[in-house]
C-alpha cells in the first residue's frame, strides 16, 4: 500500500489508516479478523483503536477493539509489521473524561495489558481537556515516550489554536510534540456553526494550520457512514450546506467518469489533498472493504482534483 509521513515524525504509514472502532462489538470477532486480514493482505499497516472502543455498544464497557486487536496480533504474529495508535481522554466506565497526568499514566498502561504490546506507536489525546494544564498533559506524555510506552504523539477533537498551544508548551521545554490531528473530515463540508460536540470537524483554518506546520490530518468519519451510497443513510443534518449540493453533484459527475463509487472517490480526493489526509477508513463487511480499498487504485488529475474542490453552490 502507498505510504505518506506522519507529520514531521520521520515515518512514514499507510495512506489508509484501518479505524477498528467497532470491532468485537457491532462487528462480530471472526469478521473483524476477517477485515484485519484483508487489510493487511492489501499491504496496510496502520491500525486506529482507543481505549474507549466501544463503550457505547448496548452490553459493552470499552477496552473490546483494543483486546481483540491484541489476540489477532499474539495470533498472527505480527505485531512488528504494524503501526498501533490508541487513544486516552474519554471517559469510559470507571474512568472520568480528562488528560490529568494520571489518568494519561493509567490508562496508557491499560492500553498496553490490553493491546499485549510493550509500545504503543501513536498515543492520541482523543478531546482536549481545559481544566487541566497543558503543562501537566504535555510533560506526562513525554514521560511515557521517554519511557518507550509511547514513540509518538497525536491530539483529536481539538481546536487549531489549542494545536499551536501545545506545541508551544513542548517546544519550550524539550518535550514530544503532537505529529497529528485526527478530526471529523469528509468531502462535503458542515454547514457554517454545526455542532458536533464532543467532536470537533476540520474547518479551513486547521487546514492551514496543519500546512503550515507539517501536521498531518487524519479524518474520521471520511464517508459518513455510507451516506454516499446508501438512501437509508441520509447526510447528518448538519452536512446540509450551502454547497453540499453542488459537492454531491460534482462527485456524482466524476464518479460516472471514473467508473467508480462515490466512496471510493471520496478517499482518493482525501489521499490526492494537499496536504495529505490520511483517511481513517471503516467497513463492517469485506465488500464494503474491498471498495474501499480499490479507490487506491483510481488516479484523480489535477483538473478533477480542481473540480472537487472548487465545486460550490
Ligand atoms: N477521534 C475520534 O473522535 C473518532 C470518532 C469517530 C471515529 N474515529 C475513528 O475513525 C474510524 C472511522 O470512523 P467511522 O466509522 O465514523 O467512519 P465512516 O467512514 O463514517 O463510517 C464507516 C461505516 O460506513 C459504512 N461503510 C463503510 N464503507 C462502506 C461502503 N463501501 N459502502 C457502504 N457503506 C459503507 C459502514 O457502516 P455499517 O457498519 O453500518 O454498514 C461502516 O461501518 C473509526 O473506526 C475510529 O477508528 C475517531
Amino acid at each position: 500500500m502507498k505510504t505518506v509521513q506522519l507529520g514531521n515524525s520521520g515515518v512514514e504509514v499507510s495512506a489508509f489508516c484501518l479505524g477498528t472502532m467497532f470491532f468485537d462489538s457491532s462487528t462480530n470477532a471472526a469478521i473483524s479478523y476477517q477485515l484485519l486480514d484483508q487489510y493487511v493482505e492489501a499491504g496496510g499497516s496502520f491500525l486506529d483503536t482507543a481505549n474507549i472502543y466501544a463503550r457505547w455498544v448496548p452490553g459493552y464497557v470499552g477496552g473490546e477493539s483494543e483486546t481483540l486487536l491484541g489476540k489477532w496480533m499474539r495470533q498472527r504474529q505480527n505485531r512488528s509489521e504494524l503501526f498501533l495508535a490508541s487513544k486516552v481522554g474519554f471517559e469510559m466506565p470507571g474512568v472520568e473524561r480528562g488528560l490529568r497526568a494520571s489518568q494519561i499514566e493509567e490508562q496508557c498502561e491499560k492500553s498496553l495489558r490490553r493491546l499485549g504490546v510493550n509500545t504503543i506507536d501513536l498515543y492520541y489525546a482523543h478531546v482536549d481537556d481545559r481544566s487541566t494544564p497543558m503543562e501537566e498533559t504535555m510533560e506526562a506524555f513525554h514521560k511515557l515516550v521517554k519511557a518507550g510506552k509511547v514513540r509518538f504523539i497525536g491530539a483529536s477533537n481539538f481546536l487549531a489554536w489549542r494545536l499551536e498551544e501545545a506545541g508551544w508548551v513542548s517546544r519550550t521545554r524539550g518535550w514530544s510534540e503532537y505529529c497529528c490531528i485526527q478530526q471529523r473530515y469528509s468531502y462535503v463540508r458542515p454547514k457554517p456553526g454545526a455542532n458536533f460536540a464532543p467532536q470537533i470537524a476540520a474547518n479551513d483554518d486547521l487546514l492551514d494550520y496543519c500546512k503550515s506546520r507539517g501536521i498531518t490530518l487524519l479524518a474520521y468519519s471520511p464517508l459518513l457512514r455510507g451516506a454516499y451510497s446508501r438512501s437509508e443513510r441520509p447526510f447528518p443534518d448538519q452536512y446540509v450546506g450551502p454547497d453540499s449540493k453542488a459537492r454531491v453533484a460534482v462527485l456524482k459527475t466524476i464518479t460516472e467518469e471514473k467508473n467508480a463509487t462515490a466512496n471510493q472517490i471520496v478517499l482518493a480526493w482525501m489521499i490526492r489533498s494537499e496536504p495529505c489526509v490520511i483517511p481513517l477508513v471503516a467497513a463492517s463487511t469485506s465488500g464494503q472493504m474491498r471498495e474501499n480499498l480499490s479507490s487506491l487504485k483510481i488516479s484523480l488529475s489535477a483538473e478533477d482534483m480542481a473540480r472537487l474542490n472548487n465545486a460550490a453552490s
